[in-house]
């Protein structure tokens, strides 16, 4: 791209941060690096720092900004709403929430065969909120399962569901708190059993709590189980671009039906084709009753999000208005930019393009792999990628080797495809090893070459420095 010139006459990096350091919070996750960094620029794959160094963007604001950055036709429709209906109360109709609310139902309708309606709120943690709305208000029950490793936002509801007791610790009891069933992370299998021959142990394993009162899930006289709903993230992000078994989720309903547990799917960083699909959940032949969205619903351009549901737990009867309500949640920038998305979605073929580009680059991932043991795992479903860096052994999880690529990257030092370049990586996974990769859908063959030569420097770099 061609780089705009800022104004000269700014402040500096060091004063910034001076003033950063007093005058912002440091609760949000910024500190968690030790070295921090400004941008002030960003185009398709690339963010730009205030030297005009160019980062080559592997995490695209955690998915959100899936459709890369400045997309002409996304950032046209909300300059088009700017101009004609930038603000509006919620309480007031506009055309932009009507669209995107019948899209969506639509989709899924034809989809899963279930008539539902979309009921809009901002953030991801909001709207898995009114999710739990939902899901209380049809069993009245306040007790959700969830699984290890899940992450769905930091609300106290939503921090109630995610599975690391670091985001509670200093915030109270939880009464809430979810009963954590282990995910079916294969590559490290919480049984120590092998993918091929386990016959989905671990969900047997579950299964097998509802057999007694004992186990505490369920009253074996009458079949009522204690638990409202399942919290599921079809392949679980934060906690690594984990890919359950494909016949794990069909498997997981057939108990949660039984019991008449609600399954409430989590699609706030994997739908929008994050995985090759509109909705990641569609990979697994199940049907939801509640959908949460977020993130790329605008491309990060507006915070909404949203929750669709099935008619029986979303209708007027069930759900009346003022059952749940945010000022800014169907905001009309944040309907015309989703509305946009889902035009955009329509007109293109993110169902061929994001598979066969995310085998591109996993066949290039697995020839790192091949060439060090360090990578322990590449894998991927459409654009979601992870690479699991090890010790040497391919297995034993290598944090420190982690921090220093992901550090090397973010230095803005590397030198791969012939000028000076950083590189933009999220760690994520149980043990912090584990690079989920989610590059912008358009990213072209080029910029995928250009990524791995990038990352293969940061890598050896990394190798180099903590042997
Ligand atoms: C699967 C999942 N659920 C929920 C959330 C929370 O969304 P937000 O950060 O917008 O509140 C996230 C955010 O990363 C997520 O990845």
């Amino acid at each position: 791209m061609v780089v705009k010139k800022i104004d000269p006459v700014r402040m500096t990096e060091k004063e910034l941060l001076a003033l950063e350091a007093k005058y912002c919070s440091w609760g949000d996750t910024v500190h968690y690096a030790k070295e921090l960094r400004f941008f002030q620029q960003a185009e398709g794959s690339f963010l730009y720092d205030r030297n005009d160094v160019e980062y080559m963007d592997l995490q695209m604001w955690y998915s959100a900004a899936t459709f890369g950055y400045k997309n002409k036709r996304l950032n046209e429709a909300l300059k088009k709403q700017i101009d004609t209906l930038p603000q509006l109360a919620c309480q007031y109709l506009h055309e932009e929430k009507v669209l995107l609310s019948m899209k969506i139902a639509q989709d899924v309708e034809k989809k899963f065969k279930e008539k539902g309606r979309v009921h809009f709120n901002v953030g991801g943690a909001s709207a898995i909120e009114d999710a739990m709305k939902l899901v209380r208000n049809k069993t009245k029950k306040n007790l959700a399962f969830a699984f290890t490793g899940s992450y769905h936002g930091r609300t106290l509801g939503a921090t109630a569901i995610t599975s690391s007791f670091r985001y509670r610790e200093k915030f109270g009891h939880f009464a809430d708190r979810a009963n954590f069933i282990p995910y079916p992370y294969c590559f490290r299998c919480p049984l120590g059993k092998k993918k091929e021959s386990c016959n989905l142990a671990c969900l047997r394993q579950f299964e097998k709590l509802f057999e007694s009162e004992y186990y505490s899930l369920v009253n074996t006289k009458t079949g009522n189980c204690e638990f409202g709903a399942f919290y599921v993230e079809p392949v679980q992000a934060t906690g690594g671009y984990i890919i359950p078994p494909m016949n794990y989720f069909k498997e997981l309903k057939k108990i949660l039906d039984r019991y008449k547990v609600l399954f409430v799917d989590d699609e706030i960083q994997m739908g929008f084709f994050r995985t090759g699909k509109l909705w990641a959940i569609e990979h697994f032949g199940i049907t939801p009753d509640v959908m949460v969205l977020g993130k790329a619903l605008t491309n990060g351009l507006n915070p909404i999000s949203a929750i669709w549901a099935k008619e029986e737990l979303i209708s007027p009867e069930v759900f009346p208005p003022g059952s749940t309500h945010a000022t800014f949640s169907s905001n009309p920038l944040g309907t015309a930019a989703g509305l946009e998305v889902m035009k955009m979605i329509e007109e293109e073929d993110f169902e061929r393009t994001v598979p066969e580009k995310g085998a591109y680059f996993v066949a290039r991932l697995k020839a790192l792999q091949k060439k060090y043991p360090q990578v322990g795992e590449a894998e991927g479903l459409g654009l979601a990628l992870r690479v699991e860096i090890c010790q040497k052994d391919g297995f034993t999880p290598n944090r420190e080797l982690t921090d220093a690529i992901m550090n090397i990257g973010l230095s803005g030092t590397l030198t791969a495809g012939g000028k000076t370049r950083g590189l933009i990586l999220d760690v994520g996974g149980y043990y912090k090893n584990v690079f989920t990769l989610a590059p912008s859908l358009y990213i072209t063959e080029k910029e995928i070459d250009l990524s791995i030569d990038l990352f293969e420097e940061a890598l050896k770099k990394g190798i180099a420095m903590t042997q």
